[in-house]
């Protein structure tokens, strides 16, 4: 496996800041939307999964999906893009070891798919993450109410289905979406209908939905967060293309907006970014969009953002907190954070201050205060996006900044530096 994606502990990024980006990149394809599906595939008869990204979250997927007996292989298309492929085995294995568990707390997502694959599964409870606790209470209830029977015997989940499972109306008090992708890969084989009222509605979610019914599957999504998905007796393989990250894209147009310059976006989807394009407008970005493109000119001096509120889709994404956090610090004014969805999504917040930052940060609200002019300086990565965040950060900053533990962005971004390098940006990774 090349060292793209290995989680190598001691790699870092080094930053020399202020250099001017010009030029285009392509997004790669949704690693949230992506996880999902691979934990889908298990349900059909051989699937190639197109613009797939090359991560390390995924290279753990893709492990778990060879543990239960499946055969992978990474091809190129035509675009030279990332296709995976996977031929589920046999039904054979249907347990998921601590150490492959550990290694991605969303592997939670399997447990439908395993359980609809082969009437049982044990696992392990996935641990909290940076974020704070990660609790898996609707997953588990939503579950039960399939017809799935469930012990929690320690630190295991132990599962079965004494008879099969069964449609059920299920109604989430959030609309959780790990706990929407669970309930619909389960009921995509169950007998009978199920109806899932105040579902999440990413587009992650729609994508797995598209995903499950061209492999045959019956579900349907409706506008007012209604899923409702008709069980069927098998499904069969096809070849899916996912769509692109929305927050990795969100990450490369602050990136432009920091360091100034002039950026196109190539393979975007604006129209999964409603809630932030207009905030990135407010800050000072000049933005164009053009069918899959997203045009960004931005120099400074940038302006405070009004209130950002994090919020489930459509509504301001809690993924693309960090990054926007990391230009406001470049904005003049005051701008403040409230985040409704993670218990520790600021973790950043100290890191930015290290780097000259003014963030007063108190449960779910942080003040950002600018503008700031930031130094390079020697700082850590929290979590996936408050990694992405330094990064965005280091590329306005006086100086050379050296960003550790950068495997958590591994999880998330693939060949970030490299990608960074093409616009201009003096970014190595040691
Ligand atoms: C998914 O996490 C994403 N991960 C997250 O992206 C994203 O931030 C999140 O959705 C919100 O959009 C993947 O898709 C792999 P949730 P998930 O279930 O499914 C609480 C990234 O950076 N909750 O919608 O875990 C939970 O504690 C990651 O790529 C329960 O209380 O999100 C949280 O406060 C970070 N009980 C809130 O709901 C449950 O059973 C949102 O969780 C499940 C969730």
């Amino acid at each position: 496996m090349q060292k793209g994606c290995v989680k190598m502990d001691t790699d870092r990024y080094i930053v020399d800041g202020q250099h001017r980006l010009e030029g285009q990149v392509w997004v790669h394809g949704a690693k949230n939307a992506a996880l999902p599906i691979l934990a889908a595939s298990l349900l059909c008869d051989g699937c190639e999964i197109e613009n797939c990204p090359d991560l390390s979250d995924i290279r753990a997927a893709e492990n778990i999906l060879r543990h239960l007996g499946c055969r992978t292989a990474w091809d190129e298309d035509s675009n030279g893009q990332k296709v995976l492929s996977v031929i589920p085995a046999p039904a054979a294995v249907w347990d998921i070891p601590d150490a492959l568990m550990q290694q991605m707390r969303s592997s939670i997502v399997f447990l439908g798919a395993i359980v609809a694959r082969c009437g049982r599964a044990k696992l392990s409870y996935p641990g909290g993450c940076e974020l704070g606790p990660r609790p898996i209470d609707l997953h588990l209830s939503s579950l039960k109410k399939l017809g799935v029977q469930i012990l929690e015997e320690g630190n295991e989940l132990v599962c079965s289905v004494p008879h099969k499972l069964h449609g059920a109306k299920i109604t989430l008090p959030f609309p959780s979406v790990g706990a929407t992708e669970n309930i619909m890969i389960a009921a995509t084989l169950a007998e009978g209908e199920t109806v899932i009222c105040n579902a999440a509605r990413e587009p992650e979610i729609v994508d797995l939905a598209g995903f499950l019914n061209a492999c045959g599957a019956r579900i349907r999504l409706c506008s007012d967060g209604t899923i409702a998905i008709c069980g069927v007796p098998k499904l069969h393989g096809c070849r899916y293309r996912v769509i692109p990250d929305r927050i990795v894209t969100v990450t490369y147009l602050c990136c432009c907006m920091t360091a100034t310059g002039e950026v196109t976006v190539r393979g975007a989807q604006p129209q999964h970014l409603g809630a932030v394009l207009p905030v990135l407008e407010e800050m000072g970005a000049q933005l164009h969009t053009d069918g899959n493109d997203i045009h960004l000119r931005c120099k400074a001096p940038l302006r405070a953002a009004n209130t950002i509120s994090t919020m489930p889709y459509p509504g301001f994404p809690t993924d693309a907190l960090a990054p926007v956090m990391a230009v406001a610090c470049y904005a003049q004014g005051s701008t403040i954070f409230v985040e409704n969805i993670f218990q520790d999504r600021f973790k950043q917040a100290w890191q930015l201050c290290r780097m000259g930052a003014d963030i007063h940060a108190e449960g779910r609200v942080a003040v950002v205060r600018g503008p700031q002019q930031l130094h390079g300086t020697k700082v850590q990565c929290t979590d996936l996006r408050g990694g992405a965040a330094l990064v965005v950060a280091a590329l306005g900053a006086q100086g050379r900044t050296e960003i550790e533990q950068i495997h958590h962005i591994l999880r998330g971004y693939e060949k970030l530096d490299q990608t960074l390098r093409t616009l201009g940006a003096a970014i190595v990774r040691k």
